[in-house]
């Protein structure tokens, strides 16, 4: 069998944690590939919502087996945290989750370190979530991290001690050498970890592909965010897209099978860096209060705008994308017109390929409008039910691209999800 990856095409929170979910009965194993708890992934069924930072979108479903790849970054309060929450909820996380040896960990200083660089950044602060994303990847390339491995090891402590070190010297170079952590908790934090199912993931996986079972690599973030083809510097530190599950899991690239790009009816970014059809207006305002778009992690408010053509164009050329999931249609039902960014005009002319400096004066959108849906979508359940606006608004984007829309969202509800045809084949 192959692995099949779900990614976001766009600057994250497209829904990725939704489709996850509605997708997992068809998987036996759902692999986080990359990101950390910077990533906030919404679930919604039976009247509940859950947001999970470090912990597949699989847990929720019995028979489903959950991996913590090589590829993500862990910071074990955060995972202890969210598996107190799951577990009064009666979720067995224990006997579901499986954490690879060779993901890094977030010390309580890579979060100082990640605050002190965008307090120095000034104007031009990336946006961080401040989750220690930044540096705990930097210390991972730098060959200097301390992976779930080295924390059940026998020397774990000298070598945390030395890191904490290193990071105490940089932290002076910010003048920030005295800032306190809560070093206990997280020490505390290692020793539940040891307790879990560490294991070597790439094997695992790799076993599990050559017995038949089907896998499903979630990623965190999205393509617009990736670390080499995302908008640079404004960006996450890890390779959001599909290549990134190949390194974030042990997955060879000739096993990878269908990709799912997940992308919102117009676009939202939380965090800097351009955003060239961003609305700063009263319907960037209506897309922000009707879509609920506040940050799942952090609470911040998210950017709106309409939809980029070339930019999602780009994310399935990079990606591979096989198929595209709509998310958030519902949200615009009621506006009189909607647009979409068809090109851009640049200093060169026209272009409908995703420049590499979208930064203004750079780029200006060139936009066509479309007839908006006026319906209340939530409640649809049939492709044929949908407005004919929205019906016309997703197969353009079909011509446009020239890939299926399987999936169109109507609702954050596990069961407002239109699909269009069987997915797996
Ligand atoms: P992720 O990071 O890609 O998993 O996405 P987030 O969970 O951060 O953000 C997506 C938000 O949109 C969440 O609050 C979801 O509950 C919600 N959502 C997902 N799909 C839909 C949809 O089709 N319509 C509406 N109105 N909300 C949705
Ligand atoms: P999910 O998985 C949206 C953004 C931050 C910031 C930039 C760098 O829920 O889609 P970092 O903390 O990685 O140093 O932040 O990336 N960012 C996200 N935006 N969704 C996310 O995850 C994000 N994870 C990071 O806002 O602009
Ligand atoms: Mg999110």
């Amino acid at each position: 069998m192959k692995v099949d990856v779900l990614l976001g095409m766009q600057w994250g929170d497209e829904g990725k944690g939704k489709i996850v979910d509605v997708l997992t009965p068809e998987y036996d194993i759902i692999a986080r590939f990359q990101g950390g708890p910077n990533a906030g992934h919404t679930l919604e069924f039976e009247g509940i919502k859950h947001v999970l930072h470090t912990i597949p979108s699989g847990i929720f479903r019995d028979g489903v087996m959950n991996v913590i790849g090589n590829g993500v970054v862990i910071d074990p309060l955060v995972l202890w945290k969210e598996v107190q929450a799951l577990e009064k909820l009666g979720v067995d996380v224990k006997s579901k989750l499986l954490i690879s040896k060779k993901a890094h960990l977030i010390l309580p200083t890579h979060k100082l370190l990640d605050k002190a660089s965008e307090e120095a950044k000034g104007g031009k602060k990336i946006g961080s979530t401040l989750k220690g994303i930044g540096p705990t990847y930097m210390d991972k390339t730098g060959r200097n991290g301390f992976r779930v491995g080295d924390a059940i090891a026998s020397d774990a402590l000298t070598r945390y001690r030395a890191l904490v070190e290193k990071h105490k010297h940089l932290l002076s170079l910010y003048g920030k050498e005295d800032e306190s952590f809560p070093e206990e908790d997280w020490l505390e934090a290692i020793e539940w970890l040891g307790t879990m199912q560490i294991i070597d993931s790439e094997h695992y996986l790799n076993k599990a592909m050559a017995a038949g079972k089907k896998i499903l690599a979630e990623g965190a973030q999205g393509a617009l965010l990736d670390i080499d083809f995302g908008t640079y510097p404004y960006v996450t530190s890890s390779n959001t897209v599909s290549a990134g599950a190949c390194t974030g899991l042990g997955v060879a690239p000739n096993r990878i099978g269908d990709v799912h790009g997940i992308f919102k009816a117009y676009c939202t970014r939380v965090g800097s860096g351009p955003f060239p059809t961003e609305l700063k207006d009263e319907i960037g305002e209506f897309i922000q209060t009707t879509g609920h778009e506040f940050g799942a992690t952090t609470g911040r408010p998210r950017r709106c705008g309409w939809l980029d053509l070339p930019a999602l164009k780009y994310s399935a050329m990079i990606n591979g994308v096989t198929h595209l999931h709509m998310m958030k249609a519902d949200v615009l039902s009621g506006l009189d017109e909607i647009k979409v960014c068809t090109h851009y005009q640049t200093a060169n002319g026209k272009t409908e390929d995703f420049p590499f400096n979208i930064e203004e004066p750079n780029v200006e959108p060139v936009y066509r409008s479309f007839a908006c849906w006026q319906e209340d979508l939530t409640g649809i359940t049939e492709y044929a039910e949908l407005p004919k606006a929205l019906q016309s608004y997703v197969e353009y984007i079909e011509n446009a691209t020239g890939l299926p829309v399987s999936i169109v969202s109507v609702g954050p509800d596990r069961q407002q999800t239109i699909a269009r045809q069987a997915l797996m084949a």
